[in-house]
Parts: structure tokens; C-alpha cells; sequence
């Protein structure tokens, strides 16, 4: 029997996770999200998943439920999760990206809290438009926009708490996530799932560049994988890892490969670059293989079932 607790596990990466976590009958799941992104209805029908529509910026409310509940694996994933809005809300985005999970931190270290491990989604981010790629753990980080200071001090304080206190953590660097159930409501949400929207109603996407920006694009369920294996393998304590497909593609190649799984041509036009945008991005992935766990899947096989799951 081992006891969950996901933050943001109504989202987009949550969600498929704790799909996964209930397969095992062993496992119960508590799910904290304010449903800002978030969907109750991404949530697997099991009586493995309780749900509480909460902010985690609610410091009283976290710290009863940690004591309460006593969990064996805690994974931080509620966050603002989008680069662009940390650039219009700056301080609103560190509340909940950073300050938040300090609280939780602090609350296991106060009160000695058993836990078995705890895992941060950091993020690629964090490296800023550094000349060195592919993009090394080990490498130098510039983190040039509010959620990308955020995702580094909140990493650099999961490994630390967990150094000095004895509390067993381990953080992932995402690179770009694509696949089942990316809301893509929002003028900031995740590329893919704004283009596969604009394919399937044919409304007009705005592309901000060129089209020749790069990113590591990962399909959903080898993120999954990658958050389990980390939790489950001891080895991976206090450090960092990237979880990323290290393959390079641009923004461009995507569409096109887009265009071909959906048989359907994107109606776009070009805007300006983002504010605090990274122009290239591709992982170094060979720290977490050799924890020997990490799944691959191509790219063309990750788009045809994500086109598979929303049409
Ligand atoms: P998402 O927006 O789908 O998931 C985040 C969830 O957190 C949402 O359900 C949202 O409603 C919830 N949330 C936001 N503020 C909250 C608050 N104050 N209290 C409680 N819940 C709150 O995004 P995602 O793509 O699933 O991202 C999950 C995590 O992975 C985030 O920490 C994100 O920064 C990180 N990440 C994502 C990617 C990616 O490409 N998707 C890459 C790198 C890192
Ligand atoms: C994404 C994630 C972020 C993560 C980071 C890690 C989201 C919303 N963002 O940020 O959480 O930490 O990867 O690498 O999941 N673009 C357009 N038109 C649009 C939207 C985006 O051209 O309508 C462009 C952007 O300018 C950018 C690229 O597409 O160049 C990717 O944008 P986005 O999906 O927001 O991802 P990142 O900013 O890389």
C-alpha cells in the first residue's frame, strides 16, 4: 500500500500520471489542484483518487494535509506552467511556483514527516538560451524569465532540504510535453495542443518567431515513466535529471509533421518572438538512461497518438 500525494494532478502531466499510479490496486492518490488549468474530468473514475480542489498557496490547508495523511510519495506539479504568463504576472506566477513548495518542504522538515521520496518538476528552462547544446545537466544555467528563476531556486532548494535535512527528493528537468489531455484553452498553453486545436476547428494560429525556434519535444507517457522510475530508484537522490527525447525539431518540422498525421493544413500567420523565448532547445539525455528505466518514443509515433486521442 503507498500513499500519493500529486499537486496539479488534474493537469495535463498529473493527470496522465495518476491514470497510471491507480493501475496499481496497491496505490491511493490525493490530488490537490485549483483547476486553473486543470480538469476534474482529466481524473480517472476510482475510488484509488481523492480530489480537492485547492490552492497550494493555502499554507494551512497543505500543512494539515500533509500531517494528516502521511504520504509515501509526494510529486510537485501544480504550478503556473507557462513561460509567457510568468512574464505578465511575475509575482502572482512566484507564489505558486516557488513559495508554495517551500511550504511544503518546510512542513516535512518541522515535523520530521516519513516520506519515501519527493519529486519537483523543474524545467528546461532553466537554461536559458545557453550556447552549449546539447543541454547538460552539468552545464550552465540562465534562467531568463520569472518561471524559469522560479523552477531553478525551487530545484536547487528540493535538492538542498533533501541534503540537509535526510528528506529523499529528486527533481526532473522537463523539456517540452506533448499528448492526451493538454488543455489548450489558453493563449498560453503548450504549443502542440494549440496547433492541434487550430487544425481541427482551422481557426488561425499565430506563430511568434520564424518557426525555426528548436525544441526537445517528449511524449507524455515516457514522462510518466521517467517520474516513476525516479521515484522508485534510489539511486536518484538529491540531483537533477532531464526528461527529454534529445532530439532537436523545429517549431516548423512540427507543423509539417502535424499537417501529415492529421491530413489537415495549419491556416497561420507570424508574429512577433516572445518576450524572454528560448531560441533553441535539445536535451542531453544520457544521465537518466543510465538509470537504465527512460523510454524513447519517436516523435511520428508520439504525434499519431495524440492525433489518435483527440479526434
Ligand atoms: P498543467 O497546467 O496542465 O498542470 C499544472 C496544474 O497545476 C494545472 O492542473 C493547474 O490547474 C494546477 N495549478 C496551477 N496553480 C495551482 C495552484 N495555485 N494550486 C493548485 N493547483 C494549481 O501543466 P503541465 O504541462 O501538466 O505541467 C506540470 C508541471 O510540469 C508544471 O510544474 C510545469 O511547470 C512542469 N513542466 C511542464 C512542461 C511541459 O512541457 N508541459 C515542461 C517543463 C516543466
Ligand atoms: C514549455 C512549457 C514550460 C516548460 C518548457 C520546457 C507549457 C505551456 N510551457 O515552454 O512549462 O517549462 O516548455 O522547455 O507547457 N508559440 C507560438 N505560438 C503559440 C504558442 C507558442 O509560436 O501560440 C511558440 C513559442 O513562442 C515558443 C514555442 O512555440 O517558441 C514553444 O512555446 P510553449 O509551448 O509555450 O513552450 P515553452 O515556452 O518552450
Amino acid at each position: 500500500m503507498a500513499k500519493y500525494l500529486v499537486t496539479g494532478g488534474a493537469g495535463f502531466i498529473g493527470s496522465n500520471l495518476v491514470e497510471e499510479l491507480v493501475k496499481s490496486k496497491e496505490n491511493s492518490v490525493v490530488v490537490i489542484d485549483d483547476l486553473s488549468m486543470g480538469l476534474k474530468s482529466n481524473l480517472p473514475d476510482s475510488k484509488q483518487v481523492t480530489f480537492f480542489q485547492h490552492t497550494i498557496t493555502d499554507f494551512k490547508f497543505m500543512k494539515t494535509l500533509l500531517l494528516k495523511e502521511k504520504f509515501d510519495y509526494i510529486v510537485l506539479l501544480a504550478a503556473i506552467a507557462s513561460v509567457a504568463d510568468s512574464v505578465e504576472r511575475p509575482f502572482e506566477t512566484h507564489l505558486v511556483n516557488q513559495e508554495a513548495n517551500i511550504n511544503i518542504l518546510e512542513t516535512i522538515r518541522k515535523n520530521n514527516l516519513p516520506i519515501k521520496k519527493l519529486y519537483f518538476a523543474s524545467s528546461a528552462a532553466v537554461y536559458g538560451d545557453g550556447l552549449e547544446l546539447p543541454k547538460r545537466e552539468s552545464g550552465a544555467v540562465a534562467p531568463l524569465t520569472q518561471y524559469a528563476v522560479d523552477k531553478f531556486a525551487t530545484e536547487r532548494e528540493v535538492i538542498n532540504f533533501g541534503r540537509l535535512y535526510g528528506i529523499p527528493t529528486v527533481c526532473g528537468r522537463f523539456f517540452n510535453v506533448f499528448g492526451p489531455k493538454q488543455n489548450p484553452a489558453s493563449p498560453y498553453s503548450g504549443v502542440l495542443s494549440i496547433i492541434m486545436d487550430k487544425l481541427n476547428s482551422g481557426d488561425q494560429f499565430t506563430l511568434f518567431g520564424d518557426g525555426s525556434q528548436t525544441r526537445d519535444f517528449i511524449y507524455v507517457k515516457d514522462v510518466v515513466n521517467a517520474i516513476s522510475g525516479l521515484l522508485h530508484t534510489p539511486e536518484a537522490l538529491h540531483d537533477v535529471y532531464n526528461i527529454a527525447n534529445g532530439k532537436q525539431t523545429s517549431l516548423m518540422q512540427v507543423i509539417s509533421m502535424l499537417e501529415d498525421a492529421t491530413g489537415k493544413k495549419l491556416n497561420y500567420e507570424l508574429g512577433e518572438p516572445r518576450q524572454g523565448d528560448i531560441k533553441d532547445s535539445v536535451a542531453d539525455v544520457s544521465k537518466i538512461e543510465a538509470l537504465g528505466f527512460m523510454t524513447h518514443t519517436p516523435l511520428d509515433e508520439g504525434l499519431a497518438s495524440y492525433v489518435a486521442s483527440v479526434q
